[in-house]
């Protein structure tokens, strides 16, 4: 039995994680990192901070774990996802990366649309173009750096950018190519269509291949640098919120749906069919298995809200006193309400251009009801999502809760008030990084696929979390005063 090792490339920090094939953690490593906001609504990364991360991280499990890292059979990547990176030539990065909580693209999405119509667009993609996805960012750069699209070699995404530094080879995979929005999402290839039609040149767009394909081996060059073994097997790896569901066990249309508390959060489930939303206000990207896709509702400032809230405004340390203090209030937070569209708002309002609101202040409100608002408006958020796949016709079997919002015992019982139902969690607490080394197991050979890798590996806890009724009806009264919220003050902030 072999070990893996799965890079979880984040936008808060970098996680790696050595794993043996039967699902046994030995150990992680994480190191932390931020996003710099050079205007109001831009949201870039430096590719040399975040392979920093990966080597530092990297370099500690070989201190820690030097006989197990010395047999590694294979590495996957989880990776923040829409991000643009542009290479030149000579595989160098020519700026920043511009990363997914960017809004600065929404003049260049109304070109876009002018171009292709909305619908036409959509229907390929099986999603609404959003700002800070990678055809909205380089439609950007092209109008406003032209300099810079002149020289660009070749785009990928963040964590393709990192696997190129270790192996030597460029390439980028389905699930993160469909979340670039340039991506025939059922065909799963690039629309050469979309590309033609907007004009961009297409050598710029690498080749296109399966999660758990081989990608390349570790070079000599990176072994000099990490400490890994030269010739290491690595596996091209997905977006972070694809390989969070397969740490998460759901690798089949099994009828599990999460909800995920990271960075952002989304509600999300796989489907065997590229089902996806008709008004385009949820999204639809390929799941890392390639029988299947993922939908998703997303809403930009989960934990980057709490994030917020902590640093800016209470100047905390952590989150160590929150859910005792926010237990302190009660459900609906004496009709304080948060809304958390601090970098716009995704599902299912695509505008971004909305903003946050603390709504119903008085002078009894306390801190406490600030943190437990925030939690509340970032799951009403989830909510929404909820209803969108609801109206598609959609029902989960088993409700899953992920991420930082799993480790809140309030914030779990909020979600099971909130969705009125019960909710499980999972033994394992680094999805996202479980995933990407399940990916690389998969790759090497050790299971036939991820359907037999997540039957041996995922486990769900015994401990249910039940729902209250009375604090439902709270919340399902809360929710209409939280949806039209955003309704009555768009225009106003807009
Ligand atoms: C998903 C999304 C985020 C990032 C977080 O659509 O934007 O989950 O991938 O890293």
């Amino acid at each position: 039995m072999g070990y893996y090792l799965g890079i979880d490339l984040g936008t808060s920090s970098t996680k790696s994680l050595l794993m043996l094939a039967d699902g046994l953690i030995l150990g992680s490593a994480q190191e932390g990192y931020d996003f710099s906001q050079p205007a109001l609504g831009y949201a870039e990364q430096d590719p040399e901070v975040l392979w920093l991360a990966v080597r530092r991280t990297v370099q500690q499990l070989t201190a820690d774990y030097p006989k197990e890292m010395a047999q590694l059979k294979g590495i996957g990547y989880s990776g923040q996802m829409h991000g643009l990176v542009m290479l030149d030539a000579d595989n160098r990065p020519l700026s920043n990366i511009i990363i997914w909580p960017d809004i600065r693209s929404t003049q260049e999405i109304a070109e876009i649309y002018q171009t292709v119509p909305w619908d036409e667009y959509n229907r390929i993609i099986l999603n609404p173009l959003c700002t800070g996805y990678q055809v909205s960012s380089l439609a950007w750069v092209r109008k406003h750096r032209p300099e810079l699209y002149a020289r660009t070699a070749k785009i990928v995404f963040p964590k393709d950018y990192i696997r190129y530094l270790m192996t030597g080879n460029i390439g980028v995979e389905s699930s993160d190519a469909s979340g670039g929005a340039l991506f025939d999402t059922s065909r799963r290839q690039w629309s050469w269509e979309l590309i033609d039609r907007l004009g961009f040149r297409r050598d710029i767009f690498p080749e296109c291949h399966e999660s758990y394909e081989l990608a390349g081996l570790i070079t000599e060059e990176c072994a000099a640098l990490t400490g890994l073994r030269a010739g290491v097997r690595v596996a091209f790896g997905g977006g972070d919120t694809i390989m969070q569901q397969v740490g998460n066990g759901m690798v089949s249309d099994n009828g599990v749906w999460v909800s995920n508390i990271g960075t952002s959060n989304q509600l999300s489930c796989a489907v065997s069919r590229p089902v996806y939303d008709t008004q385009y206000r949820s999204n639809t990207f390929c799941h890392v298995h390639e029988k299947l896709w993922m939908m998703m509702g997303a809403n930009v400032t989960g934990g980057l809200a709490q994030k917020w809230l902590k640093e800016k405004v209470l100047h905390m340390q952590d989150y160590r006193d929150w859910d005792r203090e926010a237990s302190q209030v009660p459900p609906g937070s004496d009709g304080l309400l948060f809304l958390p569209y601090l970098s716009g708002a995704r599902c299912p309002h695509n505008d971004a251009n909305a903003k946050g609101i603390y709504f119903g202040l008085q002078l009894g409100h306390t801190r406490a009801h600030l943190i437990r608002s925030n939690m509340e408006g970032i799951i009403f958020s989830l909510m929404d999502c909820y209803r969108v796949f609801q109206s598609c016709g959609m029902e989960p079997d088993r409700l899953l809760a992920s991420g930082g919002g799993a480790r809140s015992e309030l914030m779990l019982h909020i979600q099971a008030d909130m969705y009125n139902r019960e909710i499980y969690t999972n033994l394992g607490k680094e999805q996202s990084c479980i995933g990407a080394a399940v990916a690389a197991a998969v790759c090497a050979g050790e299971y036939r696929d991820y359907e037999e890798a997540c039957a041996q590996i995922v486990r769900y806890s015994d401990t249910v979390i039940k729902p209250d009724k009375e604090n439902h009806k709270v919340y399902l009264e809360r929710f209409e005063v939280y949806r039209q919220l955003y309704d009555h003050t768009k225009d106003l902030l807009s």
